[in-house]
């Protein structure tokens, strides 16, 4: 599945570029940046170049084994991959925590989002980023709500959670952080996030 996914073309890459712009005009080259759910590794090696290291970490074995091959393929002495959940992945010790931390296509699919926006928070230097691209099925009222529970339910698609829109952004807000820029691209149930951290 991991093959297959590495070789599907992004969805939207209109959307997708929009996000990649938008998350580098937040990067320095002095940022220590994670991304969780990082999948095969291709938005971490874009964001790379532009960084001082970027960690990706997945809890699939495939999708690392991929985002490594690219490694070879790609100049990027300064990214690495690992196998975790990110449940599970070290909270950095006061004063060392991220820059930024990145969250593409997953807190939908996360057991426990509240969770994982709390530990983001806690990774995080205060004043740091946390960008995140959120399905939210909660907004849709149409067709999605009639194929896609069945379909989780036998497996074809992954559980997730139906967020609206409004309910992340408030769930951010009231998990320590201030919501800096969001962006519903058109015709897209997703919305695209960049909050920082306050103390
Ligand atoms: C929909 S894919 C998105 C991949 C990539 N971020 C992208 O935008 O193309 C979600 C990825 O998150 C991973 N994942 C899901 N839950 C995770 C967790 N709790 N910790 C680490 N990885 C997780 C899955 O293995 C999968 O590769």
């Amino acid at each position: 599945m991991a093959r297959r996914y590495a070789k599907s073309p992004v969805a939207n890459p209109d959307a997708y570029q929009v996000k990649l712009d938008k998350t580098a005009e937040y990067l320095r080259p002095t940022d220590r940046v994670l991304e969780f759910g990082c999948g095969t590794g291709t938005t971490a090696l874009i964001h790379a170049p532009r960084v001082a290291q970027i960690e990706g970490i997945d809890f699939s074995k495939e999708m690392i084994a991929i985002a490594r091959e690219k490694l070879w393929d790609n100049n990027a002495p300064n990214a690495s991959f690992e196998v975790a959940r990110f449940e599970d992945w070290p909270v950095p010790v006061a004063g060392q925590g991220y820059d930024a931390i990145l969250g593409m296509s997953i807190l939908h699919l996360v057991e426990d989002a509240e969770f994982v926006l709390e530990k983001a928070r806690r990774s995080l230097k205060p004043g740091g980023l946390l960008i995140t691209s959120t399905v939210c099925l909660g907004d849709r009222l149409g067709l999605e709500r009639l194929f896609v529970p069945p379909l989780s339910a036998i497996g074809i698609l992954p559980k997730l959670r139906w967020f609206k829109s409004a309910e992340l952004l408030t769930l951010m807000q009231t998990h320590g952080f201030e919501i800096e820029h969001k962006w519903v691209p058109d015709g897209t149930p997703t919305l695209f996030a960049i909050a920082r951290r306050v103390d």
